[in-house]
């Protein structure tokens, strides 16, 4: 038992040595895959293909206004649970668009997510708050 648990800490410990390694191109790569990302987001947000009925998110959020990701995970009325905010982008594409819930692991959902993160981007967490 404690030879399992010493060989797993030695390869926590490596994971940890490696997972620093990134040069500056990494990290350009990685904000260009980011912003295109929420660019995709963006066009979504904007558009009514989510929906059914010709409504998209930015008639009621424009800019992603009053979508609050910093005070996730909270307590939602319309669910009656702490929920989390994928949870009510659901929530927004079911009710004001009639349209399907979107799988959390879908890539439309990480657009959709990306583009709200970015539109708040400096906001303090607030995880919570009403
Ligand atoms: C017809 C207006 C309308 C449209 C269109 C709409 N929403 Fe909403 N949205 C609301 C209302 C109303 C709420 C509930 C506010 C509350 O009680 O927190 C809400 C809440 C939210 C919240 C949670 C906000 C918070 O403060 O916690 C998110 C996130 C959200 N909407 C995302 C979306 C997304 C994504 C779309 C497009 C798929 C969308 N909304 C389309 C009206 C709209």
């Amino acid at each position: 038992m404690r030879r399992v648990f010493l060989a797993v800490l030695g390869v926590a410990a490596c994971t940890v040595v490696h997972a620093d390694e990134f040069t500056e191109a990494d990290l350009e790569r990685w904000a260009a895959q980011f912003e295109s990302v929420a660019q995709e987001g963006r066009r979504l947000w904007t558009s009514p293909e989510l929906g059914t009925n010709g409504v998209a998110c930015g008639q009621c959020h424009p800019n992603a206004a009053n979508t609050h990701p910093e005070t996730y995970p909270k307590f939602q009325k319309q669910l009656g649970r702490v929920a989390q905010m994928w949870e009510m982008v659901n929530w927004c594409i079911r009710n004001p668009l009639e349209g399907q819930d979107l799988d959390p692991g879908d890539a439309r959902m990480t657009a959709l997510l990306a583009y709200i993160a970015k539109e708040r981007r400096g906001v303090a967490l607030e995880p919570g708050k009403h």
